[in-house]
């Protein structure tokens, strides 16, 4: 097991460590996932969530040495997501006697992944419940879409041990031993982002609670003894709320043949010459939940494309259709579009962007017709000054 989900001697880690893994929910690629369960050993017993399929035989392995020839009297099932609840069917199963705990979200939609009745084992919770286990105490804290309806987190009130569901978890395998910060971000903007408004209510809660660690479903324990509990909760009181975290400009591009790369790159260099810090990606090259990352972190970003088939060049129409999605807000952004006889990339993005939230367009839209040439510099010129903050 390793240190970074230690909780305690009672509080037993049976998840499992996926190092292996290079792509996550089938689209975002993570050097491994840890998918994290612990059981509580008390006078009850109460198992926190399952793992996904490919993790369930190590975690049945776990279970059976922690419980130490005990039966579990409770599984709480924070989370239907099949990376978190693959093994219930078969716990349900092995331990007859065992309820499960969760929201009456939960209980509506847990049959749909198992064939199987629950009922009289299934007990829905409300908002605030308490789950007694001996010195143990679980209070309920619903989380719904955080980062499905049904999820609820589960705070160990004398411990002060938030289990706090897919919320301040991150990507990468615990063997790795990264730093939160450096996928937290990733895994946020792209896991949860969308949900800003229900991630604040949830903050807002455990503003009451006297949190000592929080023990997400993946990565590490965060814990307020070392400051890496403050950190991931001054993070996501940012990112919630939609404001940037940094000052500069973030230039994501998706060109054919290279030209409208050329030109970007050379904007970029004239906008760190006007003092600006700037941050460019090849979406061509870079996952396009990296550039979803980015665009929240950002204050301010230009966007440039080529045109392709009448419509804007795939990568780029890809990574609107993302923000769009995950509810992207309360920015400036510039357009550059290239084409070779009828560019209409930089009109179509802009449609999108006006189609989001608080989004100002800068205008006018610059235009490239294939190559940018010395006659273009006075529009870049123009959109290097509209760039600046
Ligand atoms: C498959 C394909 C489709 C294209 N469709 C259009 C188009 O509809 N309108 C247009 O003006 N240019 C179109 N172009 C031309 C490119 O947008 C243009 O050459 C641009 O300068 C390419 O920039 P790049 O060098 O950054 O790739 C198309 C190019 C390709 C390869
Ligand atoms: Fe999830
Ligand atoms: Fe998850």
């Amino acid at each position: 097991m390793n240190s970074r989900v230690f909780i305690s001697d009672d509080v037993k880690y049976i998840g499992f460590d996926d190092e292996k893994l290079t792509i996550f929910e089938s689209q975002y690629p993570v050097e491994g996932i840890s998918y994290n369960s612990w059981v509580i050993m008390d006078e009850k017993i109460a198992i926190m969530d399952t793992v996904d399929e490919r993790g369930t035989e190590a975690y049945f392995k776990n279970l059976e040495n922690a419980l130490e020839g005990r039966k579990p009297d409770y599984l709480i099932v924070q989370h239907l997501e099949p990376d978190h609840s693959a093994g219930i069917g078969k716990l349900a199963e092995m331990y007859p006697d065992m309820k499960l705990v969760g929201t009456a979200a939960c209980g509506r939609m847990i049959g749909q992944f198992f064939d199987m009745d629950f009922s009289g084992r299934f007990q829905a919770v409300n908002e605030g419940d308490t789950l007694s286990l001996g010195k143990h105490n679980l209070q309920f804290v619903f989380a719904p879409m955080v980062h499905w309806p049904e999820v609820m987190m589960s705070f160990d009130v004398p411990f002060g041990i938030l289990f706090s569901a897919d919320g301040f978890g991150t990507f990468g395998a615990l063997a790795n031993n990264e730093e939160w910060s450096k996928d937290g971000g990733h895994y946020y903007f792209n896991i949860v982002g969308k949900y800003g408004a229900q991630v604040q209510a949830v903050l807002k809660k455990a503003e009451s609670l006297e949190i000592k660690m929080a023990a997400p479903l993946h990565g590490p324990v965060l814990k307020a003894e070392d400051g890496g509990l403050a950190e991931a909760v001054g993070k996501y009181k940012i990112w919630s709320s939609y404001e940037p975290e940094l000052k500069g400009v973030f230039i994501p591009y998706a060109s054919i043949h290279g030209n409208t790369k050329k030109a970007v790159l050379e904007f970029a260099k004239e906008c760190e010459e006007a003092g600006m810090t700037v941050k460019t990606m090849d979406l061509t090259e870079e996952d396009v939940s990296e550039a979803v990352e980015q665009a929240f972190l950002y204050d301010r970003m230009v966007i440039a494309a080529a045109t392709y088939d009448g419509e804007i060049f795939p990568p780029m129409n890809d990574l609107l259709h993302h923000l769009k999605i995950k509810n992207f807000q309360k920015r400036k952004v510039g357009i550059i579009e290239n084409g070779s006889w009828a560019p209409v990339a930089g009109k179509k993005m802009k449609e999108i962007l006006e189609s989001m939230k608080d989004i100002t367009v800068v205008e006018p839209i610059v235009t490239i017709k294939s190559v940018r040439k010395p006659s273009d510099d006075e529009m870049f010129t123009k959109l290097v000054e509209s760039m600046k903050d």
